[in-house]
């Protein structure tokens, strides 16, 4: 055991430990396993209770520039999804008036893929004006991903959708969103039905360069 000195001198004390034991090979591991699995390929259980707020949690510890919380995530239940798969289908109408009825009914078919399915949003006004919104999309992106690699974490699959619906009027209204909100993308999380190989992730010497004292840009690192 190892002996601690009295009176206590901070410079004598060991760094500050360690999350846990192995905590960046912990992370590598729940990094490298998260991949896309598409809402098709996602069943029921989902996440629920203690989970779910688990996952809902994890967004909060995104950096979040003026502590804005410029995100927010919007649940739609099993109860709801009728409400949009009725926004997907008048939305493709509205895009291409031409739309067969089989088409329709594929745009409505993808509302009620995935046991959990959170619409997330961006508010490019909120609070501080100078904080814009490239920022405020950053902090988004850090609040889903911490969302993911928790759903993960729990052994559950996850994706990210976005489509022109997106951008529509009718889906707008259904979420409420106001003039100064953004639809960014929805988030499916469920039980992995099927998956696909994990693919080949880029090198980061690919796209990691350096700046030189003498202000030249050379690739890697
Ligand atoms: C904001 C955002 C929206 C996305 N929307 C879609 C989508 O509509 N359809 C889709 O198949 N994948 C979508 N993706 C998932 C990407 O296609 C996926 O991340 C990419 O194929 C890499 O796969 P990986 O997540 O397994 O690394 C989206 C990803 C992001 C970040």
């Amino acid at each position: 055991m190892a002996v601690i000195p009295w009176p206590l001198n901070p410079s004598s004390l060991p760094a500050a430990a360690p999350v846990a034991d192995d905590a960046a090979g912990m992370a590598a591991a729940l990094i490298h396993s998260r991949q896309t699995i598409l809402p098709k390929r996602l069943g029921s259980p989902g996440p629920a209770g203690a989970e779910l707020l688990q996952i809902l949690q994890a967004a909060a510890h995104a950096p979040d520039h003026g502590q804005l919380v410029p995100w927010r995530f919007i649940l739609v239940p099993e109860a709801s999804r009728k409400a949009l798969a009725d926004v997907f289908a008048q939305a493709l109408r509205e895009r291409d008036p031409a739309a067969t009825p089989q088409q329709a009914e594929q745009a409505r078919e993808k509302a009620y893929r995935s046991p959990v399915l959170l619409l997330a949003v961006v508010d490019a006004e909120r609070g501080d004006a100078d904080i814009d919104l490239a920022e405020r999309t950053v902090s988004a992106g850090c609040a889903v991903q911490n969302m993911l690699l928790m759903a993960t974490a729990q052994g559950y699959g996850s994706a990210l959708t976005s489509g022109k619906a997106l951008k529509a009027d009718s889906l707008r209204a259904l979420f409420q969103l106001a003039p100064s909100e953004q639809a960014l993308c929805f988030i499916s999380i469920g039980t992995v039905q099927s998956r696909k190989a994990a693919r080949a992730r880029p090198a980061a010497s690919t796209y990691v360069s350096t700046l030189g004292p003498h202000g030249d840009v050379a690739p890697g690192f």
